[in-house]
């Protein structure tokens, strides 16, 4: 690209058009500057820093315990890298559930602060006052239902969410609730393939699936998990296309060998 082209880059409009012509979005996680950077050079729609940092940047169990604080120093660091995706940024658990003035407070500071596009909250009709109070200050709003990671206390499992009549219902409702409001687009983690394509069938604005199938229009998925960075974690949804935990460990013991038997560094590569 010559230094004269412009980027264009992607808004949420741009989203809701791509709805409209049958093409899919493609979403990834990103929580630092060099990852963001070659995820935004490969052209990937929409970057999310999202609460996950907690798991696979943080190394805890869930992500209760990442701050608003740790999302917002994840979220600058990603927006400096990014020159055309669509940045979101979770609000971490505990930083909009208790009141909407908190929930505004806390939006507000994610965009003050990391300069990205827009914030995701997990949650229906219990956080609908905070998502419209946040919606209310000209801060686009992504929703999250199924699934609900900040929620696993109530679950007590990660298992698939909504194959129950009842709560497959209330998903529904939530998300005609949520884009009412006035989100820009949804997420839906971890629920039938058949509920999904309903949902986004229903909705017009983006349904990005992570678990949901194939029917919704857009799909995200954890950087670590499809690069294969995380061994441990393999639930059915996830595809992964490389694996860079091997290629990482064999390329450090390399250099691990190269350090013990003198081989590096070799005569051009010191001064
Ligand atoms: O925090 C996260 O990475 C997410 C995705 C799984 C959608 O919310």
């Amino acid at each position: 690209m010559s230094v004269h082209q412009e980027i264009k880059r992607v808004t949420t409009h741009r989203l809701t058009e791509m709805k409209q012509r049958g093409e899919k979005i493609s979403m990834l996680t990103s929580y630092d500057y060099s990852m963001a950077k070659l995820v935004d050079e490969a052209g990937i729609d929409v970057i999310l820093v999202g609460d996950s940092a907690a798991n696979v940047m943080a190394g805890y169990e869930t992500t209760l315990p990442i701050t608003l604080d740790h999302m917002i120093y994840h979220g600058a660091s990603v927006v400096r890298a990014v020159k055309r995706a669509l940045v979101v940024v979770d609000l971490p658990f505990g930083s909009y559930q208790g009141n909407s003035r908190e929930a505004l407070n806390s939006a507000i500071r994610i965009m003050k602060e990391t300069a990205a596009d827009a914030v995701k909250l997990e949650g229906g009709a219990e956080i609908i006052e905070s998502v419209n109070r946040i919606l209310t200050a000209g801060i686009p709003v992504m929703g999250h239902l199924g699934l609900m990671p900040q929620s696993i206390n109530k679950y007590g499992t990660y298992s698939v969410r909504a194959r129950e009549k009842e709560e497959a219902e209330k998903l529904l409702q939530d998300a005609h609730l949520l884009e009412e409001a006035g989100c820009f687009s949804l997420v839906l983690e971890k629920i039938p393939a058949e509920l999904g394509k309903k949902v986004a069938g229903e909705l017009q604005i983006p349904v990005i699936g992570i678990g949901a199938g194939n029917g919704v229009d857009g799909q995200v998925l954890v950087i670590h998990d499809m690069l294969g960075m995380t061994q441990q974690f393999s639930p059915r949804f996830l595809r992964r296309y490389h694996n860079l935990a091997t290629e990482i460990k064999g390329a450090v013991s390399n250099y691990i060998e190269d350090v013990k038997s003198l081989d590096f560094p070799n005569e051009k590569e010191q001064y």
